[in-house]
């Protein structure tokens, strides 16, 4: 069981703060072959991960292989490492985690959103925070990277597709956001919204790019599963800012949940009294419910949830089983007294 890891705290600056095309990169068809994926569908239609080459990934790190071999990254973010214990999770290589992803937006591919978003702009940045609250605000997002005190937490990251990263985030407590508005005594839930921006996100233009889903993405929680001290607004990771393939400027983390309610580039929070609708839940009722809390013991429909290939150091994802709350019972069971654990949520 790991404890809750805050490995550094500090004030940092930003001279530019934005995130920069540091690095793109354009052969899609060399990419999927390494990466076994040329005739794969769907991320959450639950296609096979593909085994992970170390040293393709390696290759799109390079420095000599011309801009066309790259792919974008953030930019450093500069705060103290203040870090005591050592965490005993083994950190999924950057690489990796900056080009496999989930952002339908971009593409339903796992290596299009790293593709497909190297000119999205994320400077400025508002995020609206609303509805049931005494305090209605819009926060300059930049503003909040530069002035708030930012922890780094070294998570697990688990995918309802059974495929897992260890990731260093970079944020702040969600709570601390929300307590600033007020919530009222009406609040019983958050409700998230990602940018609405077609002209930006190809995903968003074509149904056929963006995997049938009606955007804006949105995603929720209950307001108690929001306070907890847990729940991350993300903006950053491996020491930087957000690149945009991982949600910049601005995404949530609950790493007790499967990965699809970590929603990415988010615009808009409103505390609301009723359960929002959530994208995934709309899309396919029957296999992706509102809490979707990491439960080995409840499969999905159509895979197993008991193990999960992890993406590591390795050239091939390692299985290993999968932890009831992703490994944070201990911390967020409580939460869920009086719900049974071997349903679907
Ligand atoms: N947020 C938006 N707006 N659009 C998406 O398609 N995909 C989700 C989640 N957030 C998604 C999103 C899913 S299914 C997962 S697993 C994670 O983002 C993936 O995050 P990562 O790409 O940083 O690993």
């Amino acid at each position: 069981m790991s404890k809750l890891i805050i490995k550094s705290k500090s004030r940092h600056s930003l001279s530019e703060n934005d995130v920069t095309p540091e690095e793109v990169f354009k052969d899609r068809r060399a990419i999927l072959k390494a990466m076994g994926m040329g005739a794969v569908g769907a991320g959450l239609a639950g296609g096979t991960a593909p085994a992970l080459a170390q040293g393709f990934f390696d290759s799109l790190f390079g420095q000599d292989e011309g801009p066309e071999r790259k792919v974008r990254t953030g930019k450093p973010l500069d705060f103290e490492n203040l870090q005591s214990p050592k965490p005993d999770l083994k950190l999924t290589p950057e690489i990796k985690a900056i080009t496999y992803n989930n952002f339908y937006e971009f593409g339903t591919q796992k290596t299009d959103p790293a593709m497909n978003s190297k000119d999205f702009q994320v400077k400025p940045w508002t995020l609206e925070i609303g509805g049931e609250v005494e305090k209605p605000t819009t926060v300059d997002v930049w503003e909040l990277i530069n002035s708030a005190d930012l922890e780094e937490r070294i998570y697990r990251f688990r995918c309802v597709e059974a495929w897992s990263m260890n990731i260093p985030w970079i944020g702040i407590e969600l709570n601390k956001l929300l307590s600033k508005v007020k919530p009222t005594s009406k609040a019983k839930y958050v409700a998230f919204q990602t940018l609405y921006d077609p002209e930006q996100m190809p995903g968003q233009k074509s149904r056929y790019l963006g995997g049938g889903i009606d955007y804006p993405y949105v995603e929720g929680l209950r307001i108690d599963e929001a306070m907890h001290p847990l729940a991350l607004m993300v903006v950053g990771m491996y020491g930087k800012t957000l690149p945009p393939q991982n949600g910049a400027p601005l995404r949530l983390m609950t790493p007790w949940k499967y990965g699809f309610k970590s929603i990415k580039s988010i615009v808009k929070i409103d505390l609301v009294e009723k359960m929002p609708p959530t994208t995934w839940n709309i899309l396919a009722p029957h296999e992706y419910g509102f809490y979707a809390n990491v439960n080995p013991k409840v499969d999905h429909p159509r895979w197993s949830q008991a193990s999960e290939r992890h993406i590591g150091e390795g050239a091939i994802a390692r299985r290993q089983p999968t932890l009831m709350f992703n490994g944070y019972e201990e911390e967020v069971a409580s939460l869920y007294k009086g719900m049974d654990l071997r349903k679907w949520y």
